[in-house]
């Protein structure tokens, strides 16, 4: 495998950066994760979007401009190989002597791109088979809608969950209601039918997957309402699922061990799923 590490391509297992960058030290730095399939970037625009937003919010410099960018992350994928898979890429102030305040501004941005390649019939498999998640309360810093590189709630909570034998975590704000997942958003279908979830800039992180399957449902002429709902009103409802760019549709069969639904996968997350691709760009 090859990684593309600050401007050259070096084999993945000497990748590295400084010890003093500042991603290492204060978690100064802000990422993207896209899928690939068929050796192409999905939904490519929106995740460059969000990316440029993070870097402005944090005041991180772009590494390059959009269009080199793109040429760099072709170039990870087609140097591994990758006809599905995953990019994940990287940005952060940069290195400099540990110090809070923001280094010189001559400091270069340090960009970081991987891609590996996964088993597209095994993810789907494990994701047609649903997935269970637990509840746990919000304990995030208020900026979750800018997709930083600290994500240690994230971690403890998604650890959380697998060892108590659920694949994801769904948080819960101070008003009992879903925020949205360690690392996925969160969704529902009530027992009208009605697709609900939680509208973006309300506490969660404005999902690329989560956009899509808002004009694919609305497309396919399906209900949506974007509004939060409680953790009792996921227990009752029909179905549940998550989105993101490494999941898609992955549909959620248990809540804190009650079964959603019949506690199998639901029509409407298993149809979105497997039509997606049709509305991504
Ligand atoms: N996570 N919410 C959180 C907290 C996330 O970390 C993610 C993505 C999402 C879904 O966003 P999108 O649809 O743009 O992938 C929602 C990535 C995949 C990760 O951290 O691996």
């Amino acid at each position: 495998r090859i990684a593309y590490v600050n401007g050259r391509y070096v084999p993945h297992a000497d990748a590295a950066v400084h010890i003093e960058d500042r991603g290492y030290q204060f978690a100064d730095g802000v990422y993207e994760v896209c899928e690939v399939r068929d050796g192409a970037l999905i939904d490519e625009e929106r995740h460059l979007a969000r990316l440029w937003r993070s870097l402005r919010e944090l005041a991180i410099r772009a590494p390059m401009g959009e269009a080199a960018l793109k040429l760099v992350l072709r170039e990870t994928i087609r140097r591994n190989r990758v006809r599905d898979g995953i990019v994940y890429l990287q940005v952060t102030r940069g290195v400099a002597r540990r110090d809070h305040y923001f280094p010189a501004p001559d400091t270069a941005p340090a960009l970081v791109v991987t891609a590996r390649s996964i088993d597209r019939a095994k993810v789907n498999a494990a994701a047609e088979a649903g997935v269970k998640v637990i509840t746990t309360p919000e304990n995030r810093w208020p900026r979750v809608d800018i997709k930083t590189i600290g994500l240690l709630p994230n971690v403890l909570v998604k650890q959380q969950a697998k060892e108590a034998g659920a694949r994801e975590a769904w948080y819960v704000d101070a008003d009992g209601r879903v925020t949205e997942g360690g690392s996925t958003n969160a969704w529902i279908v009530t027992g009208e039918g009605v697709i609900v979830t939680r509208p973006a800039e309300s506490g969660i992180l404005r999902g690329v997957t989560r956009a899509t399957v808002l004009e694919a449902a609305q497309k396919l002429q399906m209900r949506v309402e974007e509004r939060a709902f409680t953790v009792e009103e996921a227990k009752a409802a029909k179905e549940a699922f998550n989105t993101a760019a490494t999941a898609i549709v992955t549909p959620v069969v248990a809540i804190d061990g009650s079964p959603v639904g019949d506690g199998r996968p639901g029509p409407v997350a298993l149809e979105l799923r497997r039509r997606f691709h049709e509305f991504a760009a």
